[in-house]
């Protein structure tokens, strides 16, 4: 019997562990040749996520909504770590600025490997009877409508390459209920669903669909919570690990998920939310 066990499928990275029988490989996590689009990647989440996925060797298409000079800022840094970036402005929750995003993108790039559906709110917040339609719908168009905009749209290059990775922020209000943020919650719901569908519509095309699902991660989106020790306290409880998450960690497991060492990974949501989702205040009572 040969001593090489090569997988069925074909070999995908040069870090790709299934080699050589008895050969353990270190794992190694590089995006390297690998065009990634992030959208809302000029603060938070997305600009981490932008910075790791540059230090790991993807190129990167950097999408801004508002904020020309942090993009500019963030964009210089990833430079610096050798990896080619460029910025684009664009509004996800407007499909005719979406899809010149993508061409913009694919114009610089010739195709799209990774797209990131990064960029939301959490709204103002509003119990359902006093809220105002409009500020309901654009939490749920930039949330949820946006993240559809921008999958159909990198999907008409994804489809011809017959491969990609598409990895949608979802949150633990995918499945937390959160009072006076219906809008988010619903959003963050209805997007787990869509990766979910899309995961089974594109697994014969090569293509993954993930949910990344954060909980409290200490950004500007909730700075007023941690900035204030009461409310800190409060959020603390409802978080086993009793202590928020930072941006890096969440950067690093959506290096990994949208990586090769994750190609079995799809139509899942991956929580990294210290169990946040796990009752953490009932530890005691009851
Ligand atoms: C929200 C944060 C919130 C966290 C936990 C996230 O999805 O964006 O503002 O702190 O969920 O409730």
């Amino acid at each position: 019997m040969s001593d090489t066990f090569f997988c069925k499928r074909k070999k995908v990275s040069d870090t790709f562990f299934c080699k050589k029988k008895g050969v353990i490989r270190a794992m190694d996590i590089n995006l390297k040749g690998k065009r990634a689009l992030i959208t809302g990647a000029s603060s938070g989440l997305g600009e981490s996520i932008a910075k790791k996925f540059g230090a790991a060797g993807a190129k990167i298409g950097l999408n801004f909504h508002s904020h020309p000079d942090a993009a500019e800022k963030i964009a210089s840094e990833i430079k610096t770590l050798g990896a080619d970036v460029i910025t684009i402005q664009a509004d996800v929750s407007d499909s005719g600025q979406v899809k010149n995003m993508v061409d913009t993108f694919v114009r610089k790039w010739g195709g799209v490997d990774i797209l990131v559906n990064n960029a939301g709110i959490d709204g103002k917040h509003s119990l359902i009877y006093e809220s105002d339609i409009s500020e309901w719908e654009k939490v749920i168009k930039i949330n949820l409508f946006g993240p559809f905009y921008c999958a159909r749209e990198v999907l008409q290059h994804m489809i011809n390459q017959k491969k990609g990775v598409i990895l949608n922020m979802t949150s633990v209000h995918e499945i937390i209920p959160w009072s006076g943020y219906s809008g988010y919650a619903a959003a963050k719901a209805g997007l787990s669903m869509l990766t979910k569908t899309m995961a089974q519509e594109l697994g014969s095309s090569g293509i993954r669909v993930l949910s990344l699902a954060p909980g409290a991660i200490q950004t500007d989106i909730n700075k007023s919570v941690w900035d204030n020790p009461s409310t800190l306290k409060d959020l603390l409880n409802k978080i086993s690990l009793g202590r928020m998450g930072q941006p890096d960690e969440i950067a690093d497991v959506a290096t990994f998920l949208v990586s090769d060492l994750a190609s079995y990974i799809t139509g899942s949501t991956i929580f990294a939310d210290g169990a946040m989702i796990d009752y953490s205040n009932f530890t005691h009572g009851g």
